[in-house]
């Protein structure tokens, strides 16, 4: 769903992209991050065309010549040396066939220098906590050779760990706040939870607001949290054959979860 945080999201990868900064962005667990920088780079179009892009009939998709971005995410033992590789394969193989799009005749053979990507316009590294200071001063050594712009994604805190790499904090154009859903969000996200259980969204009925109110109070707008609850309430439902989504539908699915935050 487009909710205000992706828009949000959207705004400030655009930014980064167009001024060639690193941004850092963070925010709790669960509340889309991945999900938007995955949308933001296509990256379902970017796994099928990874995959085609020798075959004949498999041109650069067109979500990819809009996007320009590569979204890259490191293992929990990604060394620095294979993190220089992915990342310079990656950005170098979608500049390579934005060109070839471009120019049909290129010859590549001249002039394919896998450093030189001069159509990839960002990289996202998601998960970048992950990366120890060797992997962060790779990242900082690629941004300074290349004209890529850098998004790092990670969990709150992680903006502030950056601190202690002067040389990558000083290049940092801006930090970003990804939260949690807000009221205006949180509506169509529901109704579109109640229409999957077959039930009308009316959220002026008085049981319907006090489900909603529960929800919130419950998962403060974290959109796994409420996909997991949700899950359960239509668990619930079923189980006891009920219609209507009322708070103590909402308090049982909530007894039958984990929640760590
Ligand atoms: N805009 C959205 N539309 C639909 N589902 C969403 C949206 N945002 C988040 N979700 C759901 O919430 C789940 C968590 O999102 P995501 O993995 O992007 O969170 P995250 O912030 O990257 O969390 P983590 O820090 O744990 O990696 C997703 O699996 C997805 O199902
Ligand atoms: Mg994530």
């Amino acid at each position: 769903m487009i909710t205000k945080q992706h828009r949000r999201f959207v705004e400030f990868a655009d930014t980064v992209r167009r001024n060639r900064y690193i941004g850092a962005c963070y925010g709790a667990p669960g509340i889309g991050k991945t999900l938007s920088a995955k949308t933001y780079a296509s990256s379902d179009d970017w796994e099928w065309w990874n995959a085609a892009r020798h075959t004949r009939g498999a041109p650069v998709p067109e979500s990819l010549l809009v996007s320009r971005t590569v979204l890259f995410t490191p293992h929990v033992i990604t060394t620095p040396r294979q993190l220089e590789r992915e990342i310079i394969l990656r950005c170098s193989r979608l500049s390579h066939d934005i060109q070839r799009h471009l120019r049909p005749d290129w010859d590549p053979e001249f002039s394919w220098d896998m450093r030189d990507s001069p159509h990839t316009e960002l990289l996202i590294v998601d998960e970048a906590e992950r990366l120890k200071t060797q992997g962060l001063e790779q990242l900082r050594d690629f941004f300074d050779r290349t004209q890529i712009g850098v998004i790092l994604i990670g969990m709150p805190g992680f903006e502030k760990q950056l601190a202690r790499y002067p040389q990558l904090y000083s290049r940092i154009g801006f930090a970003h706040q990804y939260r949690p859903l807000d009221a205006s969000d949180l509506m169509p996200v529901l109704a579109s939870y109640w229409r999957a259980m077959g039930l009308e969204f009316d959220p002026v009925t008085p049981n319907t607001n006090v489900a909603i109110t529960t929800i919130v109070r419950i998962t403060t707008g974290n959109f796994r949290l409420i996909e997991r609850l949700m899950g359960q309430v239509s668990r619930i439902l079923d189980i006891n054959h009920l219609s209507e989504v009322t708070a103590e539908v909402i308090e049982a699915a909530r007894e039958t979860l984990v929640i760590g935050t």
